[in-house]
């Protein structure tokens, strides 16, 4: 944990008290409304520092317009986003590719992976999606008629479709849920244990597709070459870890935060089961509305930044929760139109280092919808159970009990 007092160049009177870790609807909090209570961010400066805004416990700036956070993350000579985030909690340095890498560095990696979750190869993916979401949702449906969405769909589809991305069976399913929740959501050991287990796990399947090539991913990455080199051993690890983490909780909860919603709002959820042709419209206000992701950068020079004396070397916040309820960007952000058009969320990020995984988010967030809507009956929260919601890097929901008895 670092030092959270606030650095002389900071002025007083600049200093907010709000945190996406420590205010008090960021705590894990039932019935809890996170996105709600980000969103009076609004109502004061469009600049602010908060004293400890990270998980180890460091102050940022937070920028709350939509339109200067665009800006910024623009300018990646100024702001930068190379953090060693994942390797620096195992006491290496090392950067996870592409999103701890400035241009030009990130330029080349982006371009080796971009075709690899292009739309084109998105829809071949497709029927192996909804081929998983039906295969949980059924077995779901067919054992009762409540569940823990959280548990029992959401983070096992997630985790599914990385699994065939690599070009691996659902045979160690579980496992990968277990890795990916110490990962994600454990203590100090249980994290580095996953940690370190998850990077031995990929520096084998890279050995392995070294000898017997295969027709996925891995394959495709051990032979890679960027600036005529092949990859070196630690930018595959940086490269698969990554796109193990960057679409687990991220998908997982936003179908939760979606399912959530439409639990609470019958009405909506009718209009999508009578018309599904909806729900590609629908998801994206819920992606807008319900945005799960704070970026940080680094600042690289001294800057002033909308009146904010910024300092090489300070973190800034663009939290996608708080642009997506900026009211210069959006009519009635905070209210929830699921025909809403012309959205233009950043809940994917905006600049160089937008989502590489937007295309195959989209498709596996609107198919489990779909296919969730079509199959279960009318339902809500089951009676006396309350979500648990939280904020932080990547705001959450848990134990989401559904009923449809
Ligand atoms: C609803 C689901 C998702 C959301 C909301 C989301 C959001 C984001 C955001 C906000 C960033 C930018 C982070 C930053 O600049 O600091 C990002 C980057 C990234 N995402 Fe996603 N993501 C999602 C799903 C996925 C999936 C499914 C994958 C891969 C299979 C993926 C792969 C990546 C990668 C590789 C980057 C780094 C891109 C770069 O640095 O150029 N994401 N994502």
């Amino acid at each position: 944990m670092v030092s959270n007092a606030v650095p002389d160049h900071v002025p007083p009177e600049m200093v907010r008290d709000f945190s996406l870790f420590t205010s008090p609807a960021m705590q894990r909090t039932k019935n809890g409304d996170p996105h709600l209570a980000v969103a009076c961010v609004h109502d004061g400066p469009p600049i602010f520092y908060s004293p400890c805004n990270t998980r180890d416990g460091r102050g940022t700036w937070v920028i709350t317009r939509a339109q200067d956070q665009r800006r910024l993350l623009q300018d990646t000579a100024t702001f930068s986003s190379h953090r060693s985030l994942f390797a620096s909690a195992l006491g290496e340095n090392w950067p996870l590719i592409p999103l701890e890498l400035d241009p030009p560095a990130h330029g080349l990696f982006r371009s080796l992976l971009n075709p690899l979750l292009s739309p084109k190869r998105v829809m071949a993916l497709e029927p192996a999606v909804r081929e998983r979401a039906v295969a949980l949702i059924d077995m779901i449906s067919a054992s009762s008629t409540s569940c823990d969405v959280m548990k029992d769909l959401a983070f096992p589809f997630a985790v599914s479709i990385f699994l065939r991305f690599l070009g691996l069976s659902d045979g160690r399913l579980d496992t990968f849920v277990g890795w990916g929740k110490d990962l994600l959501h454990g203590d100090g050991i249980k994290r580095i244990a996953a940690a370190r287990t998850i990077l031995a796990f990929i520096d084998e399947l890279a050995a392995m597709r070294r000898k017997v090539p295969a027709d996925d991913f891995m394959t495709f990455v051990v032979q890679a070459k960027v600036d005529g080199r092949p990859l070196r051993d630690q930018e595959i690890r940086g490269i698969g870890v990554l796109l193990f983490v960057a679409g687990l909780d991220t998908v997982a909860t936003a179908i939760g935060f979606d399912l959530a919603y439409l639990a609470r709002n019958p009405k909506d959820q009718e209009l999508l089961r009578s018309e599904p042709g909806r729900t590609v419209l629908a998801a994206e206000e819920l992606l807008r509305a319900y945005s799960t992701v704070q970026m940080i950068r680094v600042a690289t020079k001294d800057i002033d930044f909308e009146g904010a004396p910024i300092r090489k070397g300070d973190y800034i916040s663009c939290a996608t929760m708080i642009a997506n309820r900026d009211p210069a960007e959006f009519e009635c952000p905070n209210t929830i139109d699921l025909a809403r058009e012309d959205n233009r969320h950043t809940a994917f990020a905006y600049g160089p280092h937008r989502c590489l995984g937007s295309h195959l988010a989209r498709r596996e967030i609107v198919i489990c919808l779909e296919e969730w809507l079509s199959r279960i009956p009318d339902f809500r929260i089951k009676e006396g159970t309350a979500p648990i919601t939280y904020g932080g890097h990547v705001f959450g929901i848990e134990n989401l009990i559904l009923d449809w008895s």
